[in-house]
């Protein structure tokens, strides 16, 4: 018999851009209604690199919050090749900071002040491994030498390898995973302190989305969208169970006009309908007795943090996705899968 309701525990969003002031106050919401928790990205302009800049960041999005909500934002330091490692150490023990995020510099959007090679930040991640603090990674080579299909793969054997070996107690979310070369590479670790997070538009889409009948800039991340066999690996780690996997959106909203342009920018705006896509995908596997382990246990377990304690659910009734969110200003943010409609609600 086909399921009618589903009722897991609340999940947490494990990857997460909010932007800040007006982009903030119109994204949070969709985020706050579904997800416990959230690891808030630190890639503002200017990036979140201190302790204050993270607590006063996550106090302009509690205050951002709608009435009554319980969301809680987990703050990251943005690395730096100038990062202190007392800073670290001191900004987490305060529990400030939730984690560090480390960008190879020029890899992404706002990553220019990220690291330009890992031993200039050797000191950090020494003293992440005294104290147990999660690396967040941003997996790509920068090498302009390599080609932009294959900057995860190379990122793995010729940067996270060593990493792993020099730091071998150190926590380590490879985040946004694209190939089937990284999920195989989290799977082959027993030890656990590897993990990865999953979008949903990786999940859904091969790389020929982008080029559909024409470029079509709102299916444009990074990393960017790969082949289909990269696809269906992604979603057999997703479905496993495999506490490794777990769910990070990096919903990424950027307004129209900076997507839809010459050079647009990388990321989808993924927030308001990011679990029913995830739900889709794991229907679609037969995985729905699976989904509660992505979603909600695997990520907080490998945090070290509570599971959620309340539940969500999703009733079989279709929704159709909005096209877009409008800004007070007169912008607007695409929605991801505008227009279409999914199978499921959420109450
Ligand atoms: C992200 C953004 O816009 O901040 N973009 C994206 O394509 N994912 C940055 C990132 O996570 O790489
Ligand atoms: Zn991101």
């Amino acid at each position: 018999m086909t399921v009618q309701t589903l009722t897991i525990r609340r999940p947490d969003d494990w990857h997460l851009h909010l932007r800040d002031d007006e982009l903030l106050r119109a994204v949070l919401p969709a985020s706050a209604r579904q997800f416990g928790r959230a690891v808030v990205m630190p890639n503002l302009k200017p990036p979140v690199t201190t302790a204050q800049a993270a607590m006063a960041y996550r106090e302009r999005i509690l205050g951002a919050l709608p009435p009554g909500s319980a969301f809680t934002p987990l703050m990251t330091c943005y690395l730096c090749d100038t990062t202190d490692p007392a800073d670290i150490r001191a900004g987490f023990d305060a529990g400030a900071f939730a984690a560090a995020k480390l960008y190879p510099a020029g890899a992404t959007t706002h990553s220019e002040y990220g690291v330009t090679s890992i031993d200039r930040v050797a000191g950090v991640l020494s003293a992440m491994q005294d104290i147990g603090m999660p690396l967040l990674i941003h997996g790509e080579s920068t090498d302009p030498a390599v080609d932009v299909f294959d900057r995860e793969t190379a990122f793995l054997h010729a940067t996270l390898q060593p990493l792993l070996a020099r730091y071998p107690r150190l926590k380590v979310v490879l985040e946004h995973i694209t190939t089937a070369e990284a999920a195989d590479f989290v799977m082959r670790d027993s030890s656990g302190r590897l993990a990865a997070t999953i979008t949903p538009q990786h999940l859904m889409f091969n790389r020929n989305a982008i080029f559909a009948g024409g470029i079509r800039p709102h299916y444009y991340c990074l990393p960017v969208l790969k082949r289909e066999r990269h696809r269906l690996a992604l979603r057999r780690a997703a479905t496993s169970g495999l506490p490794a996997f777990f769910l990070g959106t990096d919903s990424a909203p950027h307004d129209t006009t900076a997507k839809e342009s010459a050079c647009g920018c990388a990321g989808i705006f993924s927030a308001h309908v990011a679990l029913q896509a995830y739900l889709t995908v794991f229907e679609e596997e037969d995985a729905l007795g699976r989904f509660e382990a992505f979603a909600s246990d695997n990520g907080a377990r490998f945090y070290g943090m509570p599971p959620n304690r309340e539940t969500i659910t999703f009733h079989r009734r279709p929704m159709r996705v909005t096209e877009q969110i409008d800004l007070p200003d007169g912008r607007h943010i695409r929605q991801f899968l505008a227009g279409e409609t999914l199978p499921w609600t959420l109450a």
